[in-house]
């Protein structure tokens, strides 16, 4: 169905309790609900936003556009956990109905000042002719989650040399200074960050740009943030507009990082190494960081891409959130690891250990369409192994490793409905180990493996058919050796 722009721009408020009823029935009629991810109610889930510690809980929001699966008129949609791992639904967190978000509550970020949140967002606004125009707007949350906003923006215009692509503050706080990073478009269209800074977060002064050394690096960054951890600054973003080169870059839109020296402020100098995805699947986006009160950089990621359609969108929903993972510098490298927490989620526990050779195998204990897999991989000699799961007797997702091209593979081509096949079906990273450490999160409809304890990640949707429950590990010219433990989720 094509949503016409007014279907787009409909409040919730606006539709019939009959028709948000029969939406809500569709979607939970989809056999691709998930059973442990942050998910919409109904309709689209993108960006999280707004990803704090405060009053005793983890708030995390999202954005949302409730009629459908479609990028329509944004809200933020609240969710608190006091593990991360167990949320409760807290409603809506900012609606798009004043005059400078009239088109979207777009993404931002949430801090703690005088003992209140203040939640930094884009308010999306389009004029007569549909021009865009970003104002940077504060909401702030008391001790009883209640939610008001600040009459007017707090940055109303976007500076000379930018163009309209202004938005996704991220707020973070140095000494007495909040600084906040902004993603932006150059007027020759190329993407950058610009920073300002406040001593009250209402007042805000423009610093100027980010000084990296890609100038020219896709037409538009989008979702910056910055933390520093140890003696490193790291500043994550999701640029727009980077060719695909070898097995890097596959997906529509990227998201990485770069690794320096801390940020020199306000001169803004960023020295720093290359950039780097941070995820290896096919399915990750504008991904958003907090600290934790135990001093560890949490980071949750929108499990999706914009512009691409997902098989739920027949029944009015889509997209989810990713696990929360922990970041931390290694070797000038991010390292990421799902949070501990989630063992609470764990429920009966299997382990099996065998040696494969030349054969395909699958064990009775060993099935599921929604859980915890640890799977270490040794001694082996087999030129190409690994795990086939969600499987049936014609589908499975593979993951493999081939040991002479020292290849990590995903491949979802014959996972069940297609999903992004114009982006290839297979993704890949080189990986140079003598051991293979899987650690494994399945969903009804999704994938996240961590390699070799958070070297890598590789997170993506599938769409299987519900009775694929199997699982199956296999060697094809030689010998691996397989240590397995599963917990029912
Ligand atoms: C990224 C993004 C942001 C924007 C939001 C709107 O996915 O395009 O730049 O604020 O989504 O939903």
């Amino acid at each position: 169905m094509e949503w016409t722009r007014e279907q787009r721009y409909r409040r919730v408020d606006e539709e019939s309790a009959e028709n948000i009823e029969a939406l809500a029935m569709r979607v939970n009629a989809c056999p691709w609900r998930q059973s442990f991810h942050i998910q919409p109610k109904t309709g689209l889930l993108n960006d999280p936003n707004g990803f704090s510690y405060y009053n005793g809980f983890y708030h995390l929001f999202y954005q949302w556009f409730p009629l459908g699966p479609v990028h329509g008129l944004k809200y933020w949609y609240h969710v608190k956990s006091k593990d991360l791992v167990n949320w409760e639904d807290a409603g809506i967190g900012i609606e798009p109905d004043h005059f400078y978000d009239s088109h979207g509550a777009y993404s931002g970020s949430a801090i703690e000042h005088d003992g209140k949140l203040f939640m930094m967002y884009t308010g999306n606004t389009r004029d007569e002719n549909w021009t865009r125009h970003p104002y940077q707007c504060i909401a702030i949350m008391d001790q009883t989650d209640k939610i008001t906003k600040l009459e007017q923006p707090v940055i109303s215009d976007v500076p000379n040399g930018y163009t309209d692509h202004f938005r996704d503050p991220k707020v973070w706080k140095q000494g007495e200074t909040f600084y906040t990073v902004i993603g932006a478009q150059r007027q020759n269209e190329t993407g950058c960050a610009v920073i300002y800074s406040s001593l009250n977060l209402v007042d805000w002064k423009l610093e100027g740009e980010l000084q990296t050394s890609l100038n020219d690096f896709g037409y538009m960054w989008e979702c910056p943030d910055y933390f520093e951890q140890n003696d490193n600054g790291i500043f994550i973003f999701s640029p727009q507009g980077i060719e695909a080169k070898g097995d890097l870059y596959r997906n529509i839109y990227q998201s990485g990082y770069l690794i320096g020296r801390k940020l020199t402020l306000p001169e803004r100098q960023f020295e720093h190494g290359d950039f780097h995805e941070l995820d290896r699947g096919f399915d990750f986006y504008a991904p958003q960081t907090t600290l934790a009160p135990d001093g560890s950089r949490i980071l949750v990621g929108w499990m999706g891409l914009p512009e691409i359609d997902y098989p739920t969108d027949e029944n009015g929903w889509a997209h989810c959130l990713t696990v929360p993972r922990v970041l931390t510098v290694e070797n000038g490298k991010l390292i990421q690891q799902p949070v501990k927490k989630l063992e609470l989620l764990r429920k009966n526990e299997h382990q099996v250990a065998a040696v494969l050779e030349n054969e395909v195998k699958s064990f009775n204990e060993l099935r599921g369409t929604s859980y915890e897999m640890v799977c270490e991989i040794s001694s082996f000699n087999s030129e190409e192994f690994g795990i086939e799961l969600r499987a049936n007797e014609t589908k499975k997702t593979v993951i493999s490793y081939n040991s002479t091209h020292k290849k990590l593979v995903l491949d979802r081509s014959n996972s069940g409905k297609e999903v992004g096949s114009e982006f290839g079906s297979t993704r890949a990273c080189h990986l140079d180990t003598d051991k293979l450490f899987l650690h494994i999160f399945v969903d009804t409809s999704s994938v996240e493996l961590f390699v070799n304890n958070g070297e890598e990640v590789f997170t993506s949707r599938i769409f299987p058919e519900v009775d694929c429950d199997q699982i199956r590990f296999f060697a094809k010219n030689g010998i691996a050796t397989f240590d397995i433990q599963k917990w029912d989720y």
